[in-house]
């Protein structure tokens, strides 16, 4: 878990699910469901969080700033993901927090995979 990034990507490859599973259900009609698996999927906030906290302690030394804007962009991600739900259950406008999500995931995304450990396509 301190050198290799599979818990990392487990953990946010199944809060993604979980939270395309939440809007699904929600356009289903489906509040009860949507609302377990939002309880759900915030305790996978926490595990995105902790193993990224993990990877961060242990190897940001190598480039920090890079490692530094990674972590802000991961955090932007579940914020935005927890707006997003919040927003759509109460029934308010999410277009500004749908681009910050996509922009911010695949900012993340780039920046995890350039990052040396594991993936390292862009480096
Ligand atoms: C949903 C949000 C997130 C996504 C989609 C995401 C995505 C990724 C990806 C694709 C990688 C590269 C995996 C690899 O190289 O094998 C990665 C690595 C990493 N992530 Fe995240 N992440 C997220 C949240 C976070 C958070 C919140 C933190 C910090 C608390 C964080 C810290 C890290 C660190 C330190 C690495 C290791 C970078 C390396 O050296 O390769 N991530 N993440």
């Amino acid at each position: 878990m301190f050198d290799n990034t599979h818990a990392h990507i487990t953990t946010w490859v199944i809060g993604l699910i979980l939270f395309i599973v939440a809007i699904v259900l929600h356009k289903s009609g489906k509040e009860k469901a949507m609302k377990v698996v939002q309880m759900i999927l915030r305790v996978f906030y926490l595990l995105i969080l902790a193993t990224g906290i993990t990877l961060f302690a242990k190897h940001s030394d190598f480039d920090p700033a890079l490692y530094g804007v990674k972590f802000l962009f991961g955090v932007v991600v579940i914020a935005m993901m927890e707006m997003v739900l919040i927003r759509t259950k109460l029934g308010k406008k999410t277009g500004i927090f749908w681009a910050v999500l996509i922009i911010a995931f695949i900012a993340t995304f780039y920046l995890g995979a350039r990052l040396p450990l594991n993936w390292n396509w862009f480096a």
